[in-house]
């Protein structure tokens, strides 16, 4: 009897929880790479696979191999990994049936949505948003903007694919990052999360799976769930994007779209490299998945002032579809962003859009078209900005945390932290009564996990991110020595 009928005979909860598998093998493999070597065996083996539970490299709902398999790749005894399975079930992180395996699960750990209480003070840093304060020069931009306003204003303000000033800077962009675009593929609206919602509404219907990394940017996964679709992991290590583990959970998935965060990720940082867009492109076209690649960061590159503008992921894929943003290169507050849309798309992205919002602001939009008559000096300043804080950071840490792992990104906005607990939700519940506010980990994973990481983002001035290190670390010494306890993150992540 194959995996499937299997789920079949058993019952509805149990078949929520299984919607994929790790093989013996790359379990073998990852459980050596974490696996410490004092105590017992058995103790040693579930500790092991409890750590990669709380790392999010094990998902909720993952079905481990069976004990036989187990034990044969790791060549260890049977009672060992007997023992091991039997600890971590006590433990509440493994669900066994006779019969049809032993699932993943992650106790008490969905994460909620509650605020933080009480308010934070006006002394709180607050971390849980990661995104930068307006770049200098935006008062000219809208004094500039408002001289063109009466001639805008003589129309009825209506114009719900965007002003087709705006669309063309837009494409204008896409071509200098080496994608051919037509102003009419480009759709503005307000802000990248506006943007996502429409492609999921137009795109996914309900019970549709999509692919996401985990971790990733929360309110994409909220976007995803509010259009009725259902957020897919991909399996893996959770501080980069693996090919490999992609390919795998388009097989075993099957999903039609995946919404892709491929440069300067948030949490993580990290940027896709060549070889990797194009795998994901074939693989993507092979199992007919569209990608959906959100861009929102791709202009924050803090490596050398005068690296060539990346390549849109589009080049690679042409089906894809980008979503894309102002908010982190010049300021939230616009409150502009876009979708990129392939010809064949674009009636149904269109038709959507139209349900769901009538266009962005009018004088956002000419503030916006201000802001790329001279983009090449906003970008520049925003990134000389970004770079002195993030250098500032990791100076902070490497002194006063060397105990905290972290892989020092290209771009973006944050650092995705590994702790050297899984204790990141209670972390930043100590933080907050130390007057920082920080999204934990947890909060980016699809079904939670990844406790054993924080995002620490770099969009405060360098003083006030060596203040909020050294209060961070206080909170962990203050934590460290009591009992593990639940912890609540923030409500808003950004
Ligand atoms: C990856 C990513 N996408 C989208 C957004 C939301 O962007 P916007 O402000 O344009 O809605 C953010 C904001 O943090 C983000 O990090």
């Amino acid at each position: 009897m194959n995996w499937p009928h299997v789920i079949e005979i058993i019952t509805p909860a149990w078949r929520r929880l299984v919607i994929r598998s790790v093989a013996a093998r790359p379990l073998a493999t990852l459980i050596r790479s974490s696996l410490q070597t004092d105590g017992p065996a058995y103790q040693s083996l579930a500790e092991s696979i409890r750590r990669l539970i709380a790392d999010g490299r094990l998902l909720d709902g993952t079905r481990l191999p069976s004990e036989r398999e187990l034990t044969t790749a790791l060549g260890v005894s049977r009672t060992t990994v007997a023992a091991a399975y039997a600890r971590l079930r006590e433990q509440g992180y493994l669900l066994s049936r006779r019969g049809a395996g032993s699932v993943v699960q992650l106790p008490g750990n969905r994460v909620s949505a509650g605020p933080l209480s009480p308010e934070p003070s006006a002394d709180v840093i607050d971390l849980s948003i990661a995104a930068p304060p307006a770049v200098p020069g935006l008062a000219a931009l809208y004094e500039s903007a408002l001289q063109r306003l009466p001639l805008a204003a003589q129309g009825s303000g209506y114009a719900p694919w965007g002003l087709g000033e705006l669309r063309q800077a837009i494409a204008d962009r896409y071509v200098q990052r080496g994608l051919p675009t037509e102003p009419e593929q480009i759709l503005v609206t307000s802000g990248a999360l506006s943007a996502m919602s429409v492609v999921f509404h137009a795109l996914a219907g309900p019970g549709d799976r999509v692919m996401v990394e985990s971790p990733t940017y929360p309110n994409a996964l909220a976007a995803v769930r509010a259009s009725g679709a259902r957020p897919v992991g991909v399996l893996g290590v959770s501080e980069r994007l693996d090919p490999d583990a992609v390919e795998l959970t388009l097989r075993q998935q099957s999903p039609g779209l995946a919404y892709l965060i491929l440069d300067f990720h948030n949490p993580t940082g990290a940027l896709a490299d060549e070889p990797t867009r194009a795998r994901l492109a074939r693989a993507t076209a092979r199992q007919r998945c569209q990608v959906i690649a959100d861009e929102s960061l791709v202009e924050l590159d803090l490596a050398t002032p005068d690296e060539r503008p990346i390549v849109a992921y589009g080049a690679y894929d042409r089906t894809s579809i980008a979503v894309g943003s102002l908010s982190k290169a010049v300021w939230g507050g616009l409150r502009i962003g876009w979708i990129r849309v392939p010809p064949r798309d674009l009636t149904a992205v269109r038709r959507t859009l139209l349900s769901l919002e009538l266009g962005a602001a009018t004088l956002e939009q000419l503030v916006a078209v201000e802001a790329f008559s001279r983009f090449d000096v906003l970008v520049a300043e925003r990134r000389a900005s970004q770079r002195a804080s993030r250098d500032a950071l990791v100076t902070a840490l490497h002194d006063l945390r060397p105990d905290w792992g972290f892989t020092v990104p290209r771009g973006g906005t944050s650092l995705w932290c590994n702790l050297p607990a899984p204790r990141g939700s209670e972390l930043c519940q100590a933080a907050f009564e130390h007057g920082v506010r920080l999204a934990p980990g947890a909060s980016f994973g699809v079904d939670g996990g990844l406790e054993s990481w924080v995002r620490i983002p770099y969009t405060l001035p360098p003083d006030t991110l060596r203040t909020a290190v050294e209060r961070l670390g206080t909170a962990w010494d203050s934590m460290i020595g009591r009992p593990a306890r639940a912890a609540e993150p923030p409500a808003l992540i950004a």
